[in-house]
């Protein structure tokens, strides 16, 4: 859009950006672009407020929140739509190791993997990765949504005439790895795997075959047929590459994810996790053998060319990812805190879709309901649940995305079932019948959350 000088006399910005031009110099309304591309968004409902929170360490899932305009008057209120999944971003091992390595190596990289970045928190993390997932080697990114692109894109676009097989619910970042590597893609219906097989034997054996899935996909909580893609995988001769994002930490008996749990980690290529979500910290990898981890690191400009993850979080990541190789506490009572939400939820007839892992979704089916009902859970009950809207799901499935952690207690699930009940109420949104389901799997005898190390380290 092209303006002269003379037509911004006297025009604000909000109006509209097709103005009448008074003197002949042109220019261009930049912010007139913006303002529009804003509107659209509030138009269509899908415009993001973020909630100012104030994260407490030792006292997870409580936080503080600053209402906007209100930044002097913080109220308390519990996050129930953390994804640091096992409130390991406070556990006390991660923060000993975070604070020691601030203290020795100082706060940033210094540079590159290439340029003085590889430091010794990153190399003892990368071991301890591979281990994880029995791989010969692995490779730490700054973001898991950064090491699905690198990966993806490395891995195919290395490949001759390589054809992408991809889960039509992939996540945007594996989306995103699949157009950089700028290879032919097809999809294949979600979790369908006789389309899978399908679409193998159409591409024929001789041809370079990736396919790329989830083991656990985050916004329905439904869990992939991880064996049937790696026997599939052996029978057409394709390269298999799963994201383990949502269950690394969480799931197997040494966190190593769906994978581990089913047993086919050997039976997988590529496993790419993030650090961020079960391990509390930031940061992605990929494990696999060391010519696939060796060919993306020198290849792969997204990690070539952006400096490495700092000392500190390297060393508070492979704290965690050690702490619960080890310990099974947090993901036993993690079950039982997912459990006991669904079944509450949907025992008050609250619309819970019911899926076999950790992620509590209820379904709202309206953008601007969805909202309301995330404004009066924040404003009148002191519950923060972010309200799930288009593109991150389809329109018509809007929903609140709920995820009960070790740190919840029973008594906050009763106050949750309470204020959604409310807040059903209030908007007229519609009751499922009430269900006492049993519980799919046996409740995990816990003591009270009591984290008696987090009250150590906060001495
Ligand atoms: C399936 C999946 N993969 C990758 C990512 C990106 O991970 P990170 O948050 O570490 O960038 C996400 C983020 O939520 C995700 O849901």
């Amino acid at each position: 859009m092209w303006w002269t000088v003379g037509a911004l006399e006297g025009l604000h910005a909000d109006q509209s950006v097709w103005g009448r031009a008074k003197k002949d110099k042109v220019v261009m309304d930049y912010r007139g672009y913006f303002d529009q591309a804003i509107e659209r968004l509030k138009t269509e409902r899908r415009y993001r407020v973020f909630a100012d929170l104030e994260r407490d360490a030792t006292r997870f899932p409580y936080a503080l929140w600053r209402p906007e305009g209100e930044a002097d008057k913080p109220r308390e209120v519990t996050i129930w739509c953390s994804n640091d999944y096992l409130g390991m971003g406070g556990q006390a091992e991660v923060i000993e190791a975070v604070t020691k390595a601030a203290v020795r190596h100082g706060a940033g990289a210094g540079g590159t993997r290439n340029i003085s970045g590889t430091h010794h928190p990153i190399v003892e993390l990368e071991m301890e990765l591979a281990d994880l997932h029995g791989k010969e080697a692995s490779l730490v990114f700054t973001s898991g949504w950064v090491s699905n692109l690198a990966g993806i894109s490395t891995i195919a676009g290395l490949l001759p005439d390589c054809l992408i097989l991809s889960d039509a619910l992939n996540h945007n970042s594996m989306i995103e790895g699949i157009r950089r590597s700028g290879c032919e893609k097809q999809l294949w219906r979600h979790n369908d795997m006789a389309h899978l097989e399908e679409l193998l034997i159409a591409a024929g054996p001789d041809r370079a075959k990736l396919i790329v899935f989830e083991s656990l996909y985050s916004m329905d909580g439904d869990i992939a047929p991880v064996a049937e893609i790696a026997d599939l995988a052996k029978k057409y001769n394709a390269l298999t590459y799963v994201d383990e994002v949502h269950a690394v930490g969480m799931y197997g008996p040494r966190g190593g994810g769906i994978c581990e749990r089913e047993g086919v980690m050997d039976r997988i290529d590529i496993v790419e996790g993030t650090l961020a979500k079960g391990y509390g910290t930031l940061g992605g990898y990929i494990a696999a053998s060391m010519a696939i981890i060796d060919a993306v690191r020198s290849y792969a400009p997204s990690f070539i060319f952006t400096t490495a993850l700092p000392p500190t979080v390297a060393a508070g990541a492979c704290a965690a990812v050690r702490h619960l190789k080890k310990s099974g506490v947090e993901r036993e009572r993690h079950q039982r805190m997912a459990h006991l939400t669904k079944h509450a939820l949907q025992a008050a007839g609250l619309p819970v879709m019911s899926n076999p892992s950790h992620i509590v979704p209820v379904m709202v089916g309206d953008a601007e309901k969805c909202k309301q009902a995330s404004d009066l859970l924040l404003e009148r009950h002191g519950i923060y649940i972010q309200p799930i809207n288009y593109p991150t799901v389809p329109i018509g499935t809007e929903r609140l995305r709920i995820t009960p952690t070790p740190r919840h207690e029973d008594a906050h699930v009763a106050l949750l079932v309470e204020a959604l009940v409310d807040v059903w109420k209030t908007l007229g949104l519609p009751f499922s019948e009430a269900k006492i389901i049993p519980m799919t799997r046996p409740a995990v005898a816990t003591a009270p959350c009591t984290y008696p190390e987090m009250k150590r380290a906060a001495e």
